[in-house]
């Protein structure tokens, strides 16, 4: 970041210049973290759907790459994912030098494969570790009949006991999952539709099927289906719900998910920000749980987010685990092991640490916490009904901050971005997020990832994840810790970027 450029992250995927949204065909092979996304090569807004392109070893500091794939006035390319065609089963590649097969979603325009406004799903390949990109000749290789405008975004999963690759599509404006099966990648054959649970209330998009270890379950596997939802998300507009069943080799079954109208359950929310979205998995990511990537960004307002020349941002890849919760599972989330081992490095950033009790007041934490992009770890004990958290980005007055804070009496925990900076860029910028977080030990644990524009915060190791994107003033770099309505004690430390 600069005072030209305020907003750019330091340690999250942007493009240097022009717009992103989904991640797309992100994929680890050959030691390197590809990640693609929606991208317009040509403008600051949504528009002229293409691939981008961005590697790392890291999975924070990103090196942009060309276009991989570049949409046209017939054809714009959308959302999908990459398998590494190891066997060479597509036929695509050579067995000595086995092919990276994308399946993308083809929106056709005048002049397309498919009347104008359809979408479908092709497959494109790359025999050069995902530098060049060659269209199939045989595209779409699969389409809804009569063609659908809503159907796109091919996740692909292996299913081991079949032997065959597992698609998830949607029918977006329906609400519906569709599952394909196929052998070589090429030809794909109806397996069955997943629908009827969960939020309802706008386009379902970017789903994916993975199957997970359940944390300390004795070797117990379970399968998850993502699906991301707009508008209708938890926090307004865009969000990302999920839920957790089994996978027979045709049908994906939820169980004890929540039903539309259903007044006991409630939907499961991979996030209770505004701004995390069409997130996906990593395929073949090393370290054994599923390593997932976010788009931190809100339809409700993305296309009028002030940055520039760039526009939109990736969230930090968090691992995911699944978790035995009563009588349901949930999906926990923390940064990714080698995410934070970046941040964590010793060689480049600087390590401090603070413990304060506060009553009735607000705290200025120092120059310590004050920078624009560290990751701070803070341990709360927030006594009787205190309302206690931290103020980051504030101003010399106080009166500008992203307040941060832990409600004890309600057991909420709440990040508002309302005084945080620069929001009048559109009626929809939603002023808070806020989610139930029990207490544990008497205590609350936050991990909160400040960067340019931008807050994530994982409470009590990943339970609850909030993820806001916000707009600061360039000098607003003081921080707080407040309590009131009683005392609250912190235990901190910043390491910074
Ligand atoms: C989700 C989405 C996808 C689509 C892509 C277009 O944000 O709408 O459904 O493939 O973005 O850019």
């Amino acid at each position: 970041p600069s005072e030209s450029d305020p907003w750019r992250p330091a340690a999250h995927l942007t493009a240097s210049q022009n717009w992103i949204n989904d991640p797309n065909g992100l994929v680890y092979e050959n030691g390197t973290y590809h990640a693609f996304y929606q991208h317009n090569p040509h403008g600051n807004f949504w528009g002229d759907m293409s691939w981008g392109h961005s590697t790392s070893t890291d999975l924070v500091h990103w090196t942009q790459q060309p276009v991989a794939m570049e949409g046209s006035a017939s054809e714009e390319i959308f959302s999908g994912a990459i398998v590494p065609d190891t066997k060479n089963a597509s036929g695509l590649g050579t067995a000595e030098n086995p092919p990276l097969v994308a399946l993308y979603t083809s929106s056709y325009g005048e002049g397309g494969a498919l009347p104008k406004g359809s979408q479908a799903q092709s497959v494109a390949y790359s025999l050069d570790h995902g530098t060049s990109w060659t269209k199939y000749k045989g595209n779409p290789v699969l389409s809804l009949q009569p063609a659908s405008n809503n159907f796109r975004d091919p996740k692909i999963t292996w299913y081991e006991p079949g032997k065959y690759w597992v698609m998830t599509t949607v029918v977006a404006d329906a609400q519906v999952v569709k599952l394909f099966k196929s052998t070589d990648l090429l030809h794909w054959s109806f397996l069955s539709d997943f629908s009827g649970v969960g939020a309802q209330g706008g386009l379902w998009e970017v789903p994916e099927l993975l199957q997970m270890d359940v944390d300390g379950g004795n070797g117990l596997k379970k399968w998850v289906m993502i699906v991301s939802i707009n508008p209708g998300g938890i926090a307004g507009g865009s969000g990302m719900q999920y839920f957790v069943g089994d996978f027979d080799g045709t049908r994906f079954t939820a169980e004890n998910a929540a039903k539309p109208g259903d007044r006991l359950r409630e939907s499961q929310w991979l996030d209770h920000g505004a701004d995390f979205y069409a997130a996906n998995t990593i395929t073949a990511a090393p370290g054994g749980k599923p390593v997932l990537l976010g788009w931190m960004g809100n339809w409700d307002y993305a296309q009028s987010v002030p940055s520039t020349p760039w526009r939109g941002s990736m969230a930090i890849p968090r691992q995911l685990t699944l978790v035995a919760a009563g009588s349901r599972f949930e999906l926990h989330s923390t940064i990714a092991q080698a995410a934070a081992d970046a941040l964590m490095n010793a060689k480049t950033s600087e390590v401090h640490g603070k413990d304060l009790t506060v009553t009735d007041s607000t705290e200025a934490l120092g120059s310590d916490f004050g920078s624009r992009s560290q990751l701070i770890d803070a341990e709360m004990d927030v006594a009787g009904s205190a309302e206690a958290g931290m103020v980051l980005r504030a101003s010399a007055d106080g009166k500008a901050g992203l307040r941060i804070s832990y409600n004890r009496a309600s057991q909420t925990l709440k990040v508002d971005r309302s005084a945080a900076g620069t929001s009048n860029f559109s009626p929809k910028f939603s002023p808070y997020h806020q989610a139930s977080v029990p207490m544990k030990d008497g205590k609350v644990r936050l991990r909160i990832l400040l960067d340019s524009s931008s807050v994530e915060v994982f409470a009590q190791d990943g339970s609850v994840v909030i993820s806001d994107i916000f707009f600061p003033q360039w000098g607003n770099t003081g921080a707080a810790a407040f309590s009131s309505g009683g005392t609250a004690s912190f235990k901190l430390s910043s390491t910074r970027q």
